[in-house]
């Protein structure tokens, strides 16, 4: 490989909020949960913060030209889609991108539908906002998750608005146009507005496609605010770039007027850098950071495999985090955390934080040096020796 995915890099003492979350360990003793990595950008995008540091001054900005064309260039080049850069509001993340749309699009009381087991602040960008989550839990079918859309064609018509996570966060699906259109299809006949959440759209592993919900067709585009970010792909959460992307109109401009609204008016030059030169030049990195990821996923099915038939890991097809089902241990979701924590020494995202559709099962990350990998596996190992098959 040209770039290096296997040195360890500390990162305590600098607020990293999922190494300051576990306190004071030792140091082989890595936070494995919250979805950021264990690894070194790409160097093109730390020689250019590099220089925008030295430069010194770091005054009120803006996304222009360049930084449009640059997401222009990775939307066409990475994902098929032709977009036109005036789609675009900048956000300082998906989150308050979610925030945003679900106070925008939405009235206090209205119905949200979601799909757990789903990434957390789904649900509290709802609730918090005084709306009310709807769920059409995703089903298990043969090992796999599948979408319910006999009850998701119920739950669609009482729902206003429907947030889509894909790849889906934890449980790595990447969805297909066939299953996209489908939902979309319910969702244009019911008036729901579709908010898809893609942050995890440049990892998708090999033998996966992700495909871009507003490229399923024009009347598809029309009714959507697709969240994407630089953040995941290129290790960037701190810099605080992200981009909602909204062909339609008008919905983009009742959107830009609430960013506007909550107060955002200036965003990080070293958000709007980073982007700019991970979209441009760093392409070749990206395609060695997922046979990283795989390599790892790999690694993990197969200790699982050996030492724990009895768990189910299920497939990794997009995201870098794999989802594993730990119900076969009989714990309840305390014991198996406890366990974890405390024997193992292993800081995972218990499955139930995802809704109660997750208990029992565990969430890890593997965005980190092979290393880490090892030595987290082999702890779970001690810590599980009575269930060992
Ligand atoms: C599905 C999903 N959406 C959004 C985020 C966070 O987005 P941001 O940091 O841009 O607010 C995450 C982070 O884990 C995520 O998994």
């Amino acid at each position: 490989m040209k770039y290096d995915f296997q040195t360890f890099h500390l990162r305590r003492g600098i607020e990293a909020i999922k190494w300051d979350s576990i306190g004071n360990q030792p140091d082989d003793v890595v936070p494995l949960s919250v979805a950021d990595m264990e690894l070194l950008s790409p160097p093109q995008i730390i020689s250019a913060l590099k220089e925008t540091a030295e430069f010194g001054m770091w005054g009120y900005t803006w996304w222009g030209e360049r930084y449009g064309k640059a997401v222009q260039h990775w939307m066409r080049t990475r994902h098929n889609w032709e977009i036109d850069p005036a789609w675009i509001v900048q956000t300082n993340g998906v989150v308050q991108g979610l925030y945003a749309a679900v106070r925008c699009f939405t009235q206090p009381g209205d119905n949200v539908l979601i799909q757990p087991p789903v990434y957390y602040p789904f649900r509290r960008s709802i609730e918090l906002n005084g709306r009310k989550t709807i769920e059409n839990p995703l089903k298990l079918v043969d090992g796999r998750y599948e979408i319910d859309f006999d009850d998701f064609a119920e739950k669609a018509k009482q729902a206003k608005m429907f947030i889509l996570c894909n790849p889906h966060n934890p449980v790595g699906r990447v969805w297909t146009p066939e299953e996209l259109r489908r939902m979309g299809d319910i969702c244009l006949e019911n008036n729901v507005l579709v908010v898809s959440d893609d942050i995890h759209f440049d990892l998708i592993m090999p033998g996966y496609k992700h495909t871009v919900y507003a490229t399923l067709g024009e009347k598809y585009a029309q009714n959507c605010i697709m969240l994407t970010a630089p953040s995941k792909t290129f290790s960037l959460a701190a810099l605080c770039v992200a981009n909602a992307i909204i062909p339609n109109k008008e919905l983009h401009q009742r959107f830009y007027d609430e960013v506007n609204v909550s107060g955002c008016y200036t965003y990080s030059i070293f958000g709007v850098r980073a982007l700019e030169v991970g979209y441009t030049e760093c392409a070749d990195w990206v395609d060695e950071l997922l046979q990283h990821i795989h390599s790892n996923y790999l690694y993990v099915k197969n200790y699982m495999a050996e030492n724990f038939p009895q768990i189910k890991v299920f497939d990794l097809e997009g995201t870098y985090l794999c989802w594993f089902d730990c119900r076969c241990f009989g714990l309840d979701e305390k014991a198996l955390e406890k366990k974890m924590v405390e024997e193992a020494k292993l800081y995972l995202d218990e499955g139930y934080l995802f809704g109660k559709e997750g208990a029992g099962f565990e969430r890890i990350n593997l965005a980190c040096p092979r290393n880490v990998l090892e030595k987290s596996l082999a702890r779970f190992g001690e810590a599980f020796a009575a269930y060992k098959q």
